[in-house]
């Protein structure tokens, strides 16, 4: 029987689209899943999508659309996102899936069956951004969004009485949290008394979510939610085959914002539903834009869609593998991704295939040469790629990707310079022999570095093997077969010039504002004065107002996220301003038909509307 392998992702906020960030995470665990399928594990790869939860409640209110609706069209940018950079995945999960709704209320019911949640009533300041209670302290640092003072009863999970065992099983299994230093911060961390997690949202507050099992008036709090996915996907259910063979995960990837999450909260939970805990935990660094952490909310993001386009998926897989070291921060600038391709991917690489199949096409007429160079220089290339597979392999195995990586092109190296050193085309005439069995060991040599990069770049790669014919995927030496036929290829990596590329790192994107449009795409847009006859609040949603509105004959209904800064009736009477001609949307369950314009700061909100007394509603806004 296969040994299994269970990898799983983060699950993505689809709050926004996704990012270099996301794409980083996803491309890891594929090319771990690749490297450890080639290597004869039984692979399950789950990646997904948290879809509940007051950040994607507010982004659907942002946008004025249902949040299903809303997570509905942003999992496709996230499915065509991983379909475009190649990843394997063997599930693709979303919160708001029917079979994990009844996971996390199956697993709710358990724990407090166990006795280990409570309910307690709570006064305290919130963050709206963060969606928890946060301390004084932490109000204090400004660190915080969106703070305000909020009473409530709620329900609480007793994750205090899990201490001492989370601390215990980290203790004796040193590889649960990595790296190291990660797992030193966890411990750190809990030093500290463990505080109870309050695990349920008053649906006056927040109704995007899953029902608390035992009351109906709360729903769960997103991340006790979001990471029971790793269960559900593999089916939970003692009796289930699927969820047997696959669990306890042998690694969830994280990176490095969500350890505490994972860390604690989820070990907590399992030992609480009485579910075995994961293998590990492991936990990578940021890509930084300049000195900060890349992020949605800073907008200091590179598309990779943007990259992929301009520069294919293997360099930017390649590129985002061997820069990062794991565990560790790394920069993120267009300069050294161009260096990198240049260096590694268009001269050793690229140089070392043209270079080969050349020569093969010119001196041996496309044919394969019988034997390898029996030279010491061909037997210590022959060294060489058995040392690099197993070095490969171990850097694979001790989640050193950058390492792996160098190795293989230190390899590839290697050849280049055998090939000068031999010189075969100089050999071809005087000793066709020798510079025959130069060419098929160069040839042979080729085929390893490729397949010892083929999870990295499974497509360039493919290329490369396929060029040589049809070949087995063994990583070992003598792979070659008598049915040899050299392919024509393309050039797998022309060269960039710095100096023509268009796509530019974030920080410098932000200055320079892309996104210009023509007066025609403006004039599209029909804005219209429209007066406010009605105004109500839309009961569990605290940003929504639902108005009833004039336009010239015309009545309407629209709904608006406006209701934390003006209350019904500041509205009525009031002459706004709405895009008239947008598609109807169903919002809360509610139409709105048409979006009302404001000016916002984050911080502040104000209505447009129009100065003068004249305009009637129903003019139009130029
Ligand atoms: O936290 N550098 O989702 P999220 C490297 N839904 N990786 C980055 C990154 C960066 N600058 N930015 C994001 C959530 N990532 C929760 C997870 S899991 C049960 C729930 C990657 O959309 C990295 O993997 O904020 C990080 O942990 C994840 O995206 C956060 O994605
Ligand atoms: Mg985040």
């Amino acid at each position: 029987m296969k040994q299994t392998y269970y990898i799983t992702t983060p699950i993505y906020y689809v709050n926004d689209n996704p990012h270099i960030g996301h794409a980083y995470t996803t491309i890891l665990a594929d090319v771990l899943a690749r490297f450890k399928r080639s290597s004869g594990h039984d692979v399950y790869f789950l990646t997904g999508l948290d879809e509940h939860g007051q950040k994607v409640q507010q982004a659907a209110e942002q946008r004025g659309v249902d949040p299903q609706q809303h997570c509905d069209e942003m999992a496709p940018r996230f499915l065509e996102l991983w379909q475009k950079l190649h990843i394997q995945y063997d599930d693709f999960i979303r919160t708001s899936e029917p079979r994990h709704v009844s996971v996390v209320q199956d697993v709710l019911q358990t724990v407090f069956d166990n006795g280990d949640i409570y309910e307690d009533e709570y006064e305290g300041l919130y963050s709206v951004s963060e969606e928890r209670f946060i301390t004084e302290k932490e109000a204090e640092s400004g660190e915080f969004r969106d703070i305000k003072k909020l009473k409530e009863k709620n329900y609480f999970f007793r994750m205090s009485n899990y201490q001492q065992k989370l601390i215990d099983h980290i203790n004796a299994n040193p590889e649960f949290v990595q790296p190291n230093h990660r797992k030193n911060e966890v411990l750190g961390f809990l030093k500290q008394p463990l505080e109870d997690l309050c695990i349920s949202r008053p649906k006056s507050r927040l109704n995007w979510g899953i029902e608390l099992p035992f009351d109906t008036d709360y729903v769960t709090y997103v991340w006790f939610d979001a990471l029971i996915n790793y269960i559900t996907s593999p089916g939970y259910a003692s009796n289930n085959a699927g969820f047997k063979k696959w669990w306890p995960a042998d690694v969830h990837l994280i990176g490095k914002d969500i350890l505490t999450t994972h860390s604690v909260y989820w070990p907590t939970m399992l030992m609480s539903a009485g579910i075995a805990l994961p293998k590990s935990i492991f936990a990578h660094g940021w890509w930084l834009s300049g000195e900060t952490k890349m992020s949605k909310s800073l907008g200091n993001i590179v598309d990779p869609l943007s990259l992929i386009e301009e520069y294919g998926v293997d360099p930017v897989r390649y590129y985002l593998m061997r820069e990062m070291v794991l565990g560790q921060d790394a920069a993120f600038t267009m300069e050294s991704f161009i260096k990198r391709y240049n260096s590694d991917l268009a001269n050793d690489y690229g140089n070392l295939l043209s270079r080969v199949t050349k020569l093969i096409q010119k001196f041996f007429d496309g044919k394969l040469p019988p034997a390898d160079d029996e030279s010491d220089e061909g037997k210590h290339v022959k060294e060489s790629a058995v040392s690099a597979i197993q070095k490969v392999n171990g850097c694979i195995d001790s989640m050193k990707m950058n390492e792996g990586i160098e190795e293989s092109l230190q390899f590839i190296r290697a050849v280049n310079k055998y090939m000068e050193k031999m010189a075969p085309w100089k050999l071809a005439k005087e000793n066709p022999k020798v510079a025959g069995g130069v060419l098929r060991t160069a040839a042979e040599a080729l085929r390893i570095g490729s397949l010892l990069l083929k999870p990295v770049m499974p497509n360039r790669t493919e290329i490369v093997l396929d060029t040589f014919g049809s070949i087995s995927d063994e990583v070992k030496w003598g792979g070659l077969t008598d049915d040899f036929a050299l392919k024509d290829h393309e050039i797998l990596f022309p060269r960039i010039d710095a100096k023509k590329t268009t796509v530019n790192d974030a920080k410098e994107k932000k200055d320079n504002p892309e996104g210009v449009i023509l007066y025609e795409d403006f004039e599209k847009v029909e804005l219209q004065t429209a007066k406010v006859l009605e105004a109500e609040k839309v009961e569990g949603a605290d940003r929504l107002l639902k108005l009833q509105i004039e336009v010239g004959e015309e009545k309407r209904q629209i709904v608006s996220g406006i209701a934390e800064y003006y209350s019904p009736e500041d509205l009525i009477g009031k002459m706004v301003i709405v895009v008239a001609n947008l598609k109807p949307a169903t919002i809360f369950g509610i139409e709105s038909h048409g979006m009302l314009l404001a000016a916002s700061n984050k911080k502040e909100l104000s209505i447009v509307t129009v100065a003068g007394d004249g305009i009637i509603s129903g003019s139009k806004v130029y």
